[in-house]
């Protein structure tokens, strides 16, 4: 168990009947079914294929499992194509559109749908609901449910098993066991991050649940599971990182913007202050985005709002990060130096939320576009290396994969996702076009005085 101390990770060794577990997991005699095949339900079901279980792959939608059917997914994360293919020939991997009868067939169920905001910022758990209510109605003793997206405290007792025991008739703990777990991964390393990276975090809605759900999880997770007190914990435990990293990044954009102010390369500074052990400085941004650090921060505050508790730095934070796509636009369109902008075109460097990934999911490309919109800018152009189309983006958008095309006969570039692609950029190869670094990225020295910014140092 953690106590107030460091949390301790339990290794797989504690468990002596696992080698049994593992027979009856390798043997397909305990099925496992992963519902929602995305960025975090194809890796962690591609984990448990590479561990030899036999799993049931469900999603609501009809392209990911024509994918999935074919050995594929859409998430570009390394090791799911493979783990997908070798399963399927092998007869172990299972593509399901009926979530009754895939938990009607499988033993072990996992949830991995998205929890993302509403329009009133609380956390939308319609997908988790849905899902629940459907591993509910198939149902049998001696099954398993973990929970694996990221939640609210209270989220599993107070809304999943009450729908899993209602549709089962069955009781947790009794009859079913309940687990959470949530997802602890990058996109782009998630099988490593799930295999070797970290312990796995495992709570449970009893002691049986508890044990259980670490005995399962002990067999991927190499560097073993911590087993917390209480599934709310466990809960409030995954939004902490986030809030952590969100918070930090708010000061990192802050420094950065006062470090511009005076004079002082803001990154220079930081790398020196990181190798003090206590300080761990972020990167700041032009923004920040993607299906997890903006959203977490919003579920406790929300939390916090009905019960009258101050979450003040973790408000501010996020409303610090919220302004920087505006800021940067801002600073960037100082590059352009009082010329008409409804007469200037202006390519966006990246749609991905961050370098080295294809997910869009709460980009700050789409704030700073309606920035520029406000500006009435002639042409607004798009470039990403991965994302192909993308029908969030309004209709008079450009988006190309072409880095030349993007860049040519341009006023301004901003360089919004910090992909690999964009680090080697020269002068040279935009002809007068400005640039401003939203990222912090590219080599200064690389680019004609007066045309070039970048956030974090001084122009
Ligand atoms: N993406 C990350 O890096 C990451 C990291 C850690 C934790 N998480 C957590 O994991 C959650 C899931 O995120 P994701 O990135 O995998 O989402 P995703 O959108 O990539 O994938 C979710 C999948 O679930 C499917 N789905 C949605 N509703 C469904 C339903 N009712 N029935 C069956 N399938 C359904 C979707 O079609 C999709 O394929 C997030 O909300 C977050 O809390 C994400």
């Amino acid at each position: 168990m953690s106590n107030h101390g460091k949390a301790k990770a339990v290794s797989a060794g504690k468990y002596k009947d696992n080698a049994d577990f593992a027979r009856k997991i390798r043997s397909g005699e305990f099925k496992i079914a992963v519902y929602g095949l995305g960025h975090v339900g194809s890796p962690l079901a591609s984990v448990w294929l590479r561990a030899g279980a036999h799993v049931i792959g469900v999603d609501k939608s009809p392209e990911v499992l024509e994918n999935a059917r074919k050995g594929s997914t859409h998430v570009p994360e390394p090791g799911v194509n493979k783990a997908f293919s070798k399963a399927l020939k092998e007869n172990r991997f299972f593509v399901y559109s009926d979530p009754i009868r895939a938990s009607h067939d499988s033993h072990f169920k996992l949830i991995c749908v998205p929890v993302l905001l509403t329009d009133s910022f609380s956390a939308d758990l319609d997908a988790v609901k849905q899902v629940a209510a459907t591993i509910g109605r198939g149902l049998k003793k001696g099954d398993v449910v973990s929970l694996n997206p990221s939640v609210p405290p209270g989220t599993s007792e107070d809304i999943v098993v009450p729908i899993l025991e209602e549709e089962s008739g069955l009781k947790v703990e009794h009859d079913f066991y309940m687990v959470y777990n949530p997802e602890r991964i990058y996109e782009g390393r998630a099988i490593e991050d799930l295999e070797k990276r970290y312990p796995a975090i495992v709570a449970g809605a009893g002691a049986k649940s508890l044990e259980i759900g670490a005995k399962l999880y002990c067999l991927i997770a190499k560097k073993g599971v911590i087993k917390m007190h209480s599934i709310r914990t466990a809960e409030a435990e995954k939004l902490l990182e986030g809030v952590y990293r969100d918070v930090n990044i708010a000061l990192a954009n802050e420094m950065a913007k006062f470090c511009e102010s005076v004079g002082v390369d803001f990154w220079e500074a930081r790398e020196a202050a990181n190798s003090q052990p206590f300080c761990h400085i972020h990167k700041p941004g032009v923004g920040v985005g993607g299906a997890c650090i903006p959203v977490y921060p919003q579920f406790i505050l929300n939390i916090a709002r009905m019960m009258k508790v101050d979450c003040n730095l973790t408000s501010f934070g996020r409303s610090v990060n919220n302004s920087m796509p505006a800021y940067c636009v801002r600073q960037a369109m100082k590059l352009l130096d009082g010329v008409d902008v409804s007469k200037c075109t202006i390519a966006l460097l990246g749609l991905a939320f961050r370098g080295g990934v294809s997910d869009t999911r709460l980009s700050p490309t789409y704030k700073v576009i309606e920035e520029l919109k406000k500006l009435k800018v002639k042409q607004i152009r798009v470039h990403d290396p991965f994302v192909r189309s993308d029908a969030n983006l309004p209709q008079d958008i450009i988006l190309t994969s072409n880095l030349s095309q993007a860049v040519k006969d341009t006023d301004l570039v901003i360089l919004i996702s910090d992909h690999p692609e964009y680090r080697n950029l020269t002068q040279e190869e935009l002809d007068s076009t400005a640039v401003y670094d939203g990222r912090g990225v590219l080599d200064k020295s690389r680019f004609a005085a007066g045309r070039f910014a970048s956030i974090g140092r001084p122009s």
